[in-house]
């Protein structure tokens, strides 16, 4: 097998120092291939957002080794964070820029993003005239501005309608098979991991540390409401509940 695009070796995290110092992460150790789907789930609070960051290089580690392998990573955060001053496509076209593409070159490649994320129509409207599904799109647009490899999503459509979710589920899947990208996914909704996932890692509550990584066999595109995601996310829910009241005890 290839090596890993992103590889954790008994990371850990620790925040802060001395007898308030919190530890997030303890050892974690996950590897995740190019183009594999990888849905981290967990308790609030267990340190999914910090591993995100982490291997984001948005903070640095406390201990173990995390690589990237050169990779271009984008981080996708929980709430859209849309600049509210700027247009639909100068949102897209903002993520551009910083990466030093021309202005005309922008423009044809925004107006190409919106349309992978079916937002045809909508460049020239501010985020406050859209609703929360076509902002998160927006968001995705944004993310896939950045022309990364690995695509890190921290619960990016947890706010949405069932209905919403479900057709961005379609156009992630859709977008990752045709860019043949690297996704980690965190979300606290078993079937959404389930729905989306090749693999499914369950971190421990906190500190988090991983306690199973169950692949998810069944053929694609999947039904959030198919009896097999149905039945492999009833599993999943167990484990994690088992977890929780270890934890409570
Ligand atoms: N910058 C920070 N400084 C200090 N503590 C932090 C910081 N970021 C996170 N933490 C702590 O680390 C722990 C893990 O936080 P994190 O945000 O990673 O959890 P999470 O799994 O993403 O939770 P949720 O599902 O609620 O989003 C929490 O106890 C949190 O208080
Ligand atoms: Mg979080």
């Amino acid at each position: 097998m290839t090596a890993p695009v992103v590889s954790l070796a008994a990371v850990s995290k620790r925040y802060g120092r001395g007898a308030d110092a919190l530890l997030a992460l303890d050892q974690v150790s996950l590897a995740v291939h190019k183009g594999e789907f990888v849905c981290l789930l967990g308790a609030s609070g267990c340190g999914k957002s910090t591993l995100l960051s982490l291997v984001a290089g948005l903070d640095e580690i406390s201990g173990g080794t995390l690589d990237i392998d050169g990779r271009r990573v984008s981080l996708m955060f929980q709430e859209a964070a849309l600049f509210p001053w700027l247009t639909v496509s100068g949102n897209v076209e903002l993520a551009l820029r910083l990466r030093g593409v021309g202005r005309a070159e922008r423009r044809r490649r925004a107006a190409e993003l919106l349309d992978v994320v079916r937002l045809t129509g909508f460049a020239d409207k501010r985020p406050h005239e859209l609703s929360g599904g076509m902002r998160q799109r927006v968001a995705l647009a944004r993310s896939l501005a950045q022309d990364a490899d690995v695509l890190l999503m921290d619960e990016p459509f947890g706010a949405l309608d069932a209905m919403t979710r479900d057709i961005l589920h379609d156009e992630l899947e859709r977008i990752w098979r045709e860019q043949n990208l690297t996704v980690l996914f965190v979300t606290h909704n078993v079937r959404e991991a389930v729905r989306l996932g090749d693999r499914v890692v369950l971190l421990s509550s906190r500190p988090g540390r991983v306690i199973s990584d169950f692949e998810v066999g069944h053929p694609r595109p999947r039904r959030i409401d198919s009896a097999e995601v149905a039945e492999l996310a009833a599993t999943i829910t167990d484990r994690l509940r088992a977890e929780v009241s270890r934890h409570a005890h």
